[in-house]
């Protein structure tokens, strides 16, 4: 009898019906954490294998419109509201000279960062006219890898200088009128990483990038500045002193410090690999202290916020082959990989008092949401729980109580020999809220991978108001991938759950992501 019960009782538990411990999320509206800045749900495009070129670019196709601009692609990208692009590069830029893709004459340049021939058929104004067309902000990055401070100088007077001056009336020559404004401008890329042409150590990069920030903002003074922070975090790299140091020489020009992650599931451990989040939570809490340590010694302080304006899940398509000329970095994502982003979202959220800016890299083909073909596109699972930040996941973020279930994992070691930290006591759900006039949003991610997680969500302040919309985004399993004319993960409407005044009990799927959203009545 004993042996029965037991068996019933394990078996209840693996599908979920009877939890060893009943799992809590406390939702007090009155416990802030910062206004969500809309940029968290940048993206990025870079001159790079397909992104460009046959991804938002295909003049000639049937499926292009007046500009060569693929239009499908145009759709994906306004369903998924993204509202700032970084452009151009990536290692692109930091071998990139703007004058050669402007007006009639393009001059052609071998690509050396991804070993391929840049036609510079499209460029500054191209990009400006496509990011109206859908929609999105652009952030441009500047070369200060072979490029002069100069060189950078006269692009922002090509883009924002009403007219007069060379550059600006070079503009209206070819065809633009009006300055196109651009506000955010980033000094340089990932100028740490020895990969990079010009790479410099921390104190010339420091004086370099002051230099080009002072000669950029005297065309231009509202301009926004993004400092290239760290994206090489091997023991060598020491990135801290990289980001003190530039925090130091360029706290008085900056906005923003750009970090950068990738991470990987090389070693095919699930549970290791879902808690990488939780490496760039605390990486983002290192240099939320260096922010603040710097600010608090400025003569005049002003707020630095940080921009994570590179960010994904990225190992399969690194090496060889698959990392150079026209096909580079031609990511293929599965569920994992999309419970991993929406990981990565809720940290944006978490700290969306210090986190102003991201951007996934990248947007169309490369190592992205969206993939096509001549022939047509398919959304990866990695859309998905973008999409639904972007649309849903605004106002002011809450700081959340969770209590669940934890396990243990290995060290971290995305296999690309960066620093590890000892992950352990890893919560099941990992969880983001977010408050917006009466509305709330829950950002659940379900880790487990085997099992549904009974939760109690208890309203601490005012009461639940009325039904709540539910959304899921899952597969059949963790590694269940998408494809041309085949969805196996997407995001799906559940139905609704009917709160009561102070909780309502939700079931979270194994290996989910799930949005709830529905009114609090104070
Ligand atoms: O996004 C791909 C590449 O990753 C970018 O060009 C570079 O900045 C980073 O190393």
């Amino acid at each position: 009898m004993k042996k029965v019960v037991f068996v019933v009782l394990t078996f209840m538990m693996s599908v979920g019906l009877l939890s060893a411990q009943q799992a809590r999320i406390k939702i007090d509206v009155d416990r802030t954490i910062g206004e969500i800045d809309p940029n968290l749900y940048g993206n990025f495009v870079e001159h790079l294998g397909r992104c460009v070129y046959g991804g938002i670019y295909e003049p000639g196709s049937s499926l292009s419109d007046e500009n060569g601009f693929r239009k499908d692609v145009m759709q994906a990208v306004k369903d998924l509201k993204v509202p700032l692009t970084r452009y151009p590069g990536g290692n692109f830029v930091s071998n990139y000279h703007w004058l050669d893709a402007v007006g009639p004459e393009r001059v052609p340049r071998m690509d050396y960062a991804w070993q391929r021939l840049e036609t510079n058929k499209f460029g500054t104004n191209e990009f400006v006219t496509w990011a109206k067309k859908v929609g999105t902000e652009p952030y441009f990055a500047v070369n200060l890898g072979t490029g002069t401070i100069e060189e950078a100088q006269w692009w922002v007077e090509y883009c924002n200088a009403d007219g007069g001056s060379y550059y600006s009336e070079l503009r209206k020559k070819h065809g633009y009128p009006e300055p196109h404004n651009i506000k955010y401008w980033g000094l340089g890329n990932e100028m740490d990483g020895p990969w990079q042409m010009g790479h410099l150590n921390a104190e010339d990069y420091v004086k370099k990038a002051r230099e080009a920030a002072k000669l950029m903002k005297m065309v231009s003074p509202d301009i926004k500045l993004i400092a290239a922070g760290s994206s090489h975090y091997s023991r060598e790299a020491n990135p801290d002193y990289w980001n003190r140091t530039i925090l130091e020489g360029l706290g008085e020009q900056i906005d923003y410090i750009a970090l950068h992650m990738y991470v990987g599931n090389l070693n095919d451990n699930y549970y290791n690999f879902i808690s990488t989040p939780m490496v760039m939570d605390s990486r983002t809490q290192v240099v939320r202290g260096m922010i603040y340590e710097q600010v608090q010694r400025m003569s005049r302080p002003k707020p630095i916020y940080i921009a994570w304006d590179e960010y994904n899940v990225w190992y399969r398509a690194r090496t060889g082959k698959d990392a150079v000329g026209e096909r580079a970095l031609e990511e293929h994502y599965n569920l994992e990989d999309a419970l991993v982003v929406a990981g990565f979202l809720n940290v944006f959220v978490r700290n969306a008092d210090i986190v102003k800016m991201a951007n996934m890299a990248q947007l169309v083909n490369v190592i992205a949401p969206i993939f096509t073909s001549e022939q047509g596109m398919f959304l990866q699972t990695i859309y998905y729980p973008l999409q639904l930040f972007a649309n849903h996941m605004k106002g002011t973020s809450l700081d959340v109580l969770v209590d669940c279930e934890t396990y243990n994992t290995q060290q971290f070691d995305n296999g690309m020999n960066e620093r590890s930290s000892q992950q352990s006591n890893v919560p099941y759900l990992d969880v983001s809220a977010a408050v917006d006039g009466d509305e709330i949003t829950i950002c659940v991610v379900n880790r487990h991978k085997d099992k549904a997680i009974s939760t109690d969500v208890l309203c601490q302040e005012g009461s639940f108001n009325g039904s709540f919309e539910v959304y899921e985004v899952n597969g059949p399993d963790i590694k269940s991938m998408n494809d041309f004319g085949k969805t196996l993960v997407e995001t799906k409407k559940k139905s609704d759950i009917k709160a009561k005044a102070d909780k309502f009990t939700y079931s979270f799927a194994p290996h989910s992501f799930t949005m709830i959203k529905g009114k609090v009545k104070k």
